[in-house]
């Protein structure tokens, strides 16, 4: 029997294909379009972007903007609020970190990225002392859900930053400023030094012509005698300046010592958990300090990390094992190193680690042991399924 044959025999099949010869007579066939929406999705949101620096802008002691257009033509469009994830190699080791992007999305010439140096940092030092003009990157697309959703948000935005956490909240208003768009915002920016207020001009010029945008500077060591507002971002302090907080979103992104500071406070205040939004800012400088870190366990505890199949490397119990990884040559998928997109998801077959709270690990995860190597430390040797 002819294939012809049998495929009349299949249920359907003549009105189909009476269906397809209607559809070309009428001019609604759309096989020469085959591949179109796959073409469309590497446009918008490809799983690399080459990047080249074009500027860079001084904007403290101790923070720098890079701005960063694409070095192979367009750049995937972005939502305020989202990062991209920039990979690097310092010193012959591959590594990447998430950087904010603090530009407007109503432009996509370039992203702006406004990165702080960190203490002993080893991607921020780089940064900020070796990279100039010319240098060329690649990072993600542009990731993250810290943005603003109309419907679960309302037009009542607070703002509560730290440090170099300023930089979505940045991208937010001058979208807010450049769009004219209805809404109000508080931006309650804490800084140590007045000298470490990053944006601090522009968003003089925005607050004098945005009515609807407001921004207040807390500065926790000023220099004395000083008129400002001091210390850190209380209750009693957020009282004084939002009034009502009913009916408000509050956004935090700072440091991590600043999350779980704030969350308290707003707390005291009654603002429902619902109601504040939070963006883990990669893992947490000492995490020995971590509620539920075991007392026998120092950070610098060295343990040995055999891979299935692999090599067997040192990795200290301190240290997040991406990092670990990352200093013997082996580099895993990875966007947000805070534990957050599960990218980095690995199996763990023998030994145990801590993964400190805010990591997010599904129900069966846990139950058939995956971790996330970007926010899990070593407490004993460990095997591990790459
Ligand atoms: C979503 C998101 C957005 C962010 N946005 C911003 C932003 O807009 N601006 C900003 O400034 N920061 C931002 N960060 C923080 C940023 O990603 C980095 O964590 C920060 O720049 C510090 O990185 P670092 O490498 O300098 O320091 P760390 O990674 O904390 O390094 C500290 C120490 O670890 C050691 N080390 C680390 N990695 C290695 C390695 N691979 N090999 C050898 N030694 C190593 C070094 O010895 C160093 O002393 C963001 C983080 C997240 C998660
Ligand atoms: S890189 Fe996102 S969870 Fe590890």
């Amino acid at each position: 029997m002819a294939l012809k044959d049998v495929m009349k025999d299949i249920q359907g099949y003549t009105e189909i294909v009476e269906e397809i010869q209607t559809l070309k007579k009428y001019g609604s066939d759309y096989t020469d379009r085959k591949g179109e929406v796959e073409r469309m999705i590497a446009l918008l949101h490809p799983k690399t972007v080459a990047l080249k620096v074009s500027e860079v802008i001084k904007e403290t002691q101790t923070a720098k903007t890079f701005r960063l257009v694409g070095a192979a033509g367009h750049l995937p469009p972005f939502q305020a609020g989202q990062y991209i994830n920039v990979f690097v190699e310092v010193g012959g080791i591959r590594t990447s970190r998430p950087y904010s992007i603090a530009s407007s999305p109503s432009q996509t010439g370039f992203y702006d990225i406004t990165i702080r140096s960190v203490e002993d940092g080893f991607v921020s030092g780089y940064f900020l002392e070796e990279v100039t003009v010319g240098e060329t990157f690649e990072s993600s697309s542009p990731a993250g859900t810290f943005t603003y959703n109309p419907l679960f948000h309302g037009k009542d935005l607070v703002f509560l930053a730290g440090g170099s956490g300023v930089t979505p909240f940045m991208s937010m208003i001058r979208e807010v400023a450049q769009k004219g768009l209805d809404r109000q915002i508080h931006l309650v920016y804490g800084s140590r030094d007045v000298s470490d207020i990053i944006f601090e001009e522009e968003l003089r010029l925005i607050t004098a012509r945005h009515p609807n945008i407001a921004v207040s500077h807390v500065i926790s060591n000023p220099p004395e005698p000083y008129e400002g507002l001091k210390g850190f971002i209380t209750a009693e302090l957020m009282k004084d300046l939002l009034g009502d907080v009913s009916g408000k979103t509050f956004s935090v992104c700072g440091p991590e010592v600043m999350y779980a500071f704030c969350l308290s406070e707003l707390e005291k205040l009654g603002v429902a958990r619902r109601k504040i939004r939070t963006e883990v800012y990669g893992p947490p400088r000492d995490v020995t300090s971590q509620p539920g870190w075991p007392r026998g366990v120092k950070a610098l505890d060295t343990f040995m990390v055999r891979i299935r199949g692999g090599k067997t490397i040192p990795a200290k119990a301190g240290e997040p094992l991406m990092i670990s990884l990352e200093r013997s040559g082996i580099v895993i998928p990875a966007l947000c190193r805070s534990g957050e997109c599960s990218l980095c998801r690995t199996k763990l077959l023998s030994g145990k680690v801590f993964q400190p709270d805010g990591v997010k690990l599904r129900k069966s995860d846990r139950q058939f042991g995956y971790i996330h190597p970007c926010m899990a430390y070593p407490l004993e040797d460990l095997e591990l399924l790459l």
